[in-house]
């Protein structure tokens, strides 16, 4: 939908106006290397996508937070009136989290409606719930002239998810969507919030995102159990070595103190994560230095690493990959996100694109019984206002 037929939509449901609508903008992510470092203080590359979420939002003064979107039919109402409690799982705990923390930081509201447009796939791993908290987060902070920037933005969402909708992600999802720009991926260090705007310069080929459409079932439950495994690494580690996490270490330190992780599990986890950020700052050299070919090999060492040692693939992803990495011009293919299904992004010859499609769908469709979903991505950029 266009932001017209939108807006049109929008007075529909509220039975207001078009004068007074404000629209935001906020992409989704994928992460092209980097995987479950950003909460071990490591590094991250990803980079925003050209697809994402609309926001049409208008104050009502009606003493309530009315939620509509184009993509479930389920609406929601609630109090303008503090504390604010999540109750169940719908989609709109996610905006009302990101209130939250604005009503924590004093903002007060007299009422507002909120329209909705996504057009990332749910629960795909490319960053739907970042995206609207981040869309949410630019909206508030301009009609209410907090005057927080945008890092602080993405800050403030990352919190909102963690407390409000009690998933401990770390701040990758939040920041790539927020900071975005268009053709450049965000070389990002999790521990210090510094980064760099790297140029994607892939010429002749593309990243092509397939989507197992498995839906991510345990996931948050996993993610969490992982954390707690590299929280236990860093405990192990602290007797010989004072170190606030995992990303303090070089491979070599690993190889050198991995005696004192005790559990054989949990020393495969920092295996995965400390090999992941060195595999980070090689992928950047070879990009700046035009070497695809080695950085296609290093996504590659990053999905079996992640399959192998973190494990949070599964058949799906694994599929997936395999099928990617027989098709001549694929120079690599990784999973990308959390993981336990959602997608997969692979660098593929610009000529290859359309055999790659047909080939891998497919063969996945034979192996799984699952239809899977490609999109190739255009890099775009961060959230914005629109209007
Ligand atoms: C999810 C989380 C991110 C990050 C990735 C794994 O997308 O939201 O913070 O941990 O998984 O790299």
């Amino acid at each position: 939908m266009n932001i017209q037929e939108l807006s049109d939509l929008f007075c529909k449901k509220f039975n207001t106006e078009k004068k007074g609508i404000s629209s935001f903008f906020s992409p989704g992510r994928v992460n092209l290397i980097g995987e479950h470092t950003d909460y071990n203080g490591g590094y991250v590359f990803p980079c925003a996508l050209n697809f994402g979420t609309t926001l049409l939002v208008k104050e009502n003064n009606k003493g309530m937070f009315r939620f509509a979107t184009t993509n479930f039919e389920k609406t929601g109402e609630v109090s303008i009136k503090p504390p604010f409690e999540k109750t169940g799982s719908d989609w709109y705990y996610y905006p009302l989290g990101v209130i939250d923390q604005f009503s924590k930081l004093g903002v007060s509201f007299t009422g507002l409606d909120f329209l909705f447009s996504g057009d990332i796939p749910n629960g795909a791993g490319l960053s739907s719930s970042a995206s609207i908290e981040m869309v949410t987060a630019a909206c508030i902070n301009e009609l209410f002239s907090v005057g927080i920037n945008m890092v602080s933005l993405v800050k403030l969402s990352q919190k909102a998810e963690n407390q409000f909708i009690g998933v401990n992600c770390g701040i990758m999802d939040q920041f790539a969507v927020g900071m975005g720009a268009k053709n450049k991926a965000i070389f990002l260090n999790c521990d210090t919030l510094d980064y760099e705007l790297v140029p994607l310069e892939i010429s002749g080929y593309k990243l092509v995102i397939s989507n197992t459409n498995k839906r991510r079932g345990l996931a948050d439950s996993k993610y969490n159990e992982r954390r707690a495994e590299c929280d236990t690494a860093v405990e192990n580690l602290s007797q010989v070595r004072k170190i606030r996490n995992l990303s303090e270490l070089s491979y070599s330190d690993f190889l050198a103190l991995q005696d004192k992780i005790s559990n054989p599990v949990v020393r495969q986890r920092t295996k995965h994560v400390i090999s992941e950020n060195q595999r980070v700052l090689e992928a950047i050299e070879a990009l700046k230095s035009s070497d695809l070919i080695r950085f296609g090999k290093l996504m590659n060492e990053s999905h079996d690493s992640l399959r192998y040692d973190y494990e949070v693939t599964g058949i799906e992803l694994d599929t997936l990959v395999e099928l990617a990495r027989k098709v001549p011009g694929v120079l690599g293919s990784r999973m990308t996100g959390a993981g336990f299904g959602g997608c997969t992004v692979s660098l593929v010859k610009e000529s290859s694109v359309d055999d790659f499609i047909k080939n891998v769908g497919k063969a996945y469709q034979e192996k799984t019984g699952l239809q899977a979903d490609f999109y190739v991505a255009e890099v775009g950029n961060g959230t914005i206002k629109l209007s």
